[in-house]
């Protein structure tokens, strides 16, 4: 059998992925119905859900589930309609996050948008993994958990209060993966780069920094989002992050040798 023929069972493996409605998180929930993954997808927008589900190949392998993450009642009621729609949930994707404004500099952002941009990111995310994992430790269920960071967790956005709950995320997957490992829970980080997905607006002209020459698309983070949720093809990596972003990251004060064509 091919390494990389039906890297999920859909008899036994199930998911929930946040801020599914757009971007990121909309294309590895389509990809995973599209591996035949029963999967909630989790929005506070119920139009993006919707659409999301009609626009997948598989819509009727989703659950839609509708609500503002930036409570842990929120969180409670997912989790609760999760485990009621899949029982247990093997694979975890938290891609939520609040819209990202230029005006929200260190001097502007106000303590509403800076609490919510932590408890949707950080908050959310921790109180939604735990859960999942009680429940998967109970059933001696092995799970593979993974978090949206950002190259700016370790690297200044002018956004403050964005910034520090991407660190506050990267330290959590750390966190949870040595905790969980021995429950056979993995837990990684995806760390996308310059993605003109819709949290954020793209200017062009920043291809040419990226080596590969182009921004990046949702589509471009689905694949390696299910490789490393995929325990068939990741089943010993834990507590990793994963960079996919043309190699901007590569980026700094020198420009790259002009070769002769
Ligand atoms: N796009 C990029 O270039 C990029 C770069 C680095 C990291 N990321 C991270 O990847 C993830 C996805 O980014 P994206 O650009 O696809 O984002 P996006 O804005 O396109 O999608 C985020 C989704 O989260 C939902 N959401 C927002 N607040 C919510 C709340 N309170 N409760 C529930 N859902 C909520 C939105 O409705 C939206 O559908 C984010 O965590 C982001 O920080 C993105």
């Amino acid at each position: 059998m091919s390494l990389f023929n039906a890297p999920f069972d859909p008899a036994t493996d199930t998911a929930l992925v946040t801020g599914a409605g757009n971007g990121i998180g909309r294309a590895i929930a389509q990809a995973l119905v599209g591996e035949g993954v029963r999967t909630v997808f989790a929005d506070i927008s119920a139009e993006r859900v919707n659409a999301a589900i009609s626009a997948s190949e598989r819509p009727e392998r989703a659950v839609p589930w509708v609500g503002d993450l930036a409570g842990l009642e929120a969180c409670d009621a997912l989790l609760a309609a999760s485990h009621a729609a899949l029982g247990e949930v093997t694979h975890f994707v938290h891609s939520a996050s609040p819209p990202r404004r230029e005006a929200d500099h260190a001097l502007a952002v106000d303590r509403r948008t800076w609490a919510e941009m932590h408890a949707v990111n950080l908050d959310a995310g921790f109180h939604l993994a735990r859960g999942l994992a009680k429940r998967l430790i109970a059933a001696k269920r092995p799970g593979s958990f993974l978090f949206l960071t950002s190259l700016h967790a370790g690297t200044p956005r002018n956004l403050p209060h964005y910034s520090t709950a991407k660190a506050g995320m990267a330290m959590l997957v750390k966190e949870l993966a040595k905790t969980f490992g021995r429950h056979n829970i993995r837990v990684n980080a995806l760390v996308p780069g310059a993605i003109a997905a819709g949290g954020f607006v793209a200017d062009a002209s920043l291809a040419r920094h990226i080596p590969l020459g182009r921004l990046g698309e949702a589509k471009d983070l689905a694949p390696m989002a299910l490789s490393v949720l995929s325990n068939k093809l990741s089943g010993y990596v834990t507590g990793a992050a994963f960079v996919v972003d043309g190699g901007l990251s590569l980026t700094n004060w020198f420009e790259p040798p002009m070769l002769e064509e």
